[in-house]
């Protein structure tokens, strides 16, 4: 099972495992992650579920697809370049270690 961290604006880490297949944003919540809604129940529509990939990672998560693109312009924490919406990434097995900082709100 691949593990992910969750690094919260204080900096405080959650780390927690999952099954290949289900999305960041399902992860999360399934898990009790404070930070991560998923207010739309993953249809690309409400933002939030917003993370910030960690640099080291963003190859494994791929890029976000042209929806989810203009979706990320009206987060309620400002884009970053890393910016993805959790409920588009799909955990894969090649994640494992994967890490995501959280942003101040949703
Ligand atoms: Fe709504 Fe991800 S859960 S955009």
């Amino acid at each position: 099972m691949p593990k992910v961290t969750f690094v919260h604006p204080d900096g405080c880490r959650e780390t927690v495992e999952g099954d290949s297949g289900v999305s960041i944003m399902q992860l999360a919540t399934s898990k009790r992650i404070g930070g991560i809604i998923g207010e739309c129940g993953g249809a690309a529509m409400c933002t939030t579920c917003h993370v910030f990939v960690d640099p080291a990672h963003v190859e494994s998560t791929g890029n976000p697809n042209e929806i989810e693109d203009e979706m990320l312009e009206v987060t309620a924490t400002e884009r970053q370049t890393t910016s993805r919406l959790g409920c588009q990434i799909v955990l894969t097995d090649q994640m494992d270690g994967l890490v995501l900082h959280l942003p101040e709100t949703q």
